[in-house]
């Protein structure tokens, strides 16, 4: 997809990877952006620098999200683009009382957006959804299962859409990055010293993910992992599933990861290749 002209609307854009890939897309020759946060003040900041629209929005509020989709379409045209990338990242095990929640805003957040979207899309025979997961969706989290698990849920949901809706000519993408430098990646180093360490060296600027997006997008990609190594770890688990988890625990163990009920570094879905079994 070739962002020039295209409409486009990105949920959680007034911070982070959203604002960044807000930024890029207008670099890009987006007509226009839409910009939908939780948070009012910075989804209008952003919007003001990328000539867009700021929209205060609950993305897991399936109405409000329908609203948005209505709205902006009747004053710029139908969205060629709808970048599902609210999230939030909560620690916590089986125990924590954060499951509803973090379901309703990593997963039905994106449910609706496809709701909202597909048929008009489908109507038309175009149109774009990017689905912001992580590479915890890929493998996995250390000490968060709802994160984990949710990002699973994510990556489940864009390839049903890309097998179901692919051949009425609706692209889907499924952004899968580890740590990035944002509010919520800058939490993940905060639980122990030895997963700040490990966190600064794979982290990335939110730029450096709006980079991977548009040459995605631009290939139709339905992976887009701004480290390239993800695809081999998931390779790895793929091959062998036991020796996987078996890396995977003593990578925890190095990094003195809490235990999960704690807060919150969440592993992004890691595992060095030399710490696989
Ligand atoms: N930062 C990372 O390390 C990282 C890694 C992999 C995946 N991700 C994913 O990328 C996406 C963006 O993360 P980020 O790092 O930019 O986070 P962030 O916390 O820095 O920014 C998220 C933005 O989403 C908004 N938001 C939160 N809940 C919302 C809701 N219910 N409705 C609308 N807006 C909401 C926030 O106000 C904020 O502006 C998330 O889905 C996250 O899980 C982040």
């Amino acid at each position: 997809m070739d962002l020039t002209d295209k409409v486009v609307v990105i949920t959680g854009g007034g911070g982070g990877i959203g604002a960044a890939l807000a930024r890029r897309f207008h670099a890009e020759g987006a007509r226009h952006i839409a910009i939908a946060d939780l948070d009012a003040g910075t989804a209008a900041t952003v919007a003001s620098e990328v000539a867009g629209s700021s929209h205060s929005l609950d993305a897991a509020d399936e109405q409000a999200v329908a609203d948005l989709v209505e709205k902006v379409s009747a004053a710029h045209g139908p969205i060629d683009l709808f970048c599902a990338n609210a999230g939030i990242a909560t620690g916590g095990d089986v125990f924590s009382k954060e499951w509803q929640r973090t379901w309703d805003v990593n997963v039905m957040s994106q449910v609706y957006a496809a709701r909202a979207v597909i048929p008009g899309m489908v109507a038309r025979g175009e149109g774009y959804l990017l689905l912001t997961a992580s590479a915890a969706g890929l493998t996995t989290s250390f000490d968060s299962a709802p994160y984990a698990v949710t990002k699973h849920a994510s990556v489940a949901l864009a390839e049903w859409l890309a097998i179901t809706y692919g051949d009425q000519g609706i692209g889907v993408s499924c952004l899968a990055p580890q740590f990035v430098d944002t509010p919520m990646g800058r939490l993940a180093g905060e639980s122990s010293e030895g997963a700040a360490a490990w966190v600064q060296t794979i982290m990335i600027e939110p730029d450096a993910v709006a980079e991977s997006v548009v040459a995605g997008l631009a290939d139709k990609r339905f992976l887009i992992l701004p480290h390239p190594e993800v695809a081999e770890y998931f390779q790895n688990k793929a091959a062998d599933y036991d020796r996987w988890l078996g890396g995977m625990r003593k990578l925890s163990r190095g990094l003195s990861v809490p235990p999960a009920s704690g807060a919150s570094v969440r592993g992004e879905g890691t595992a060095e290749p030399e710490a696989q079994g």
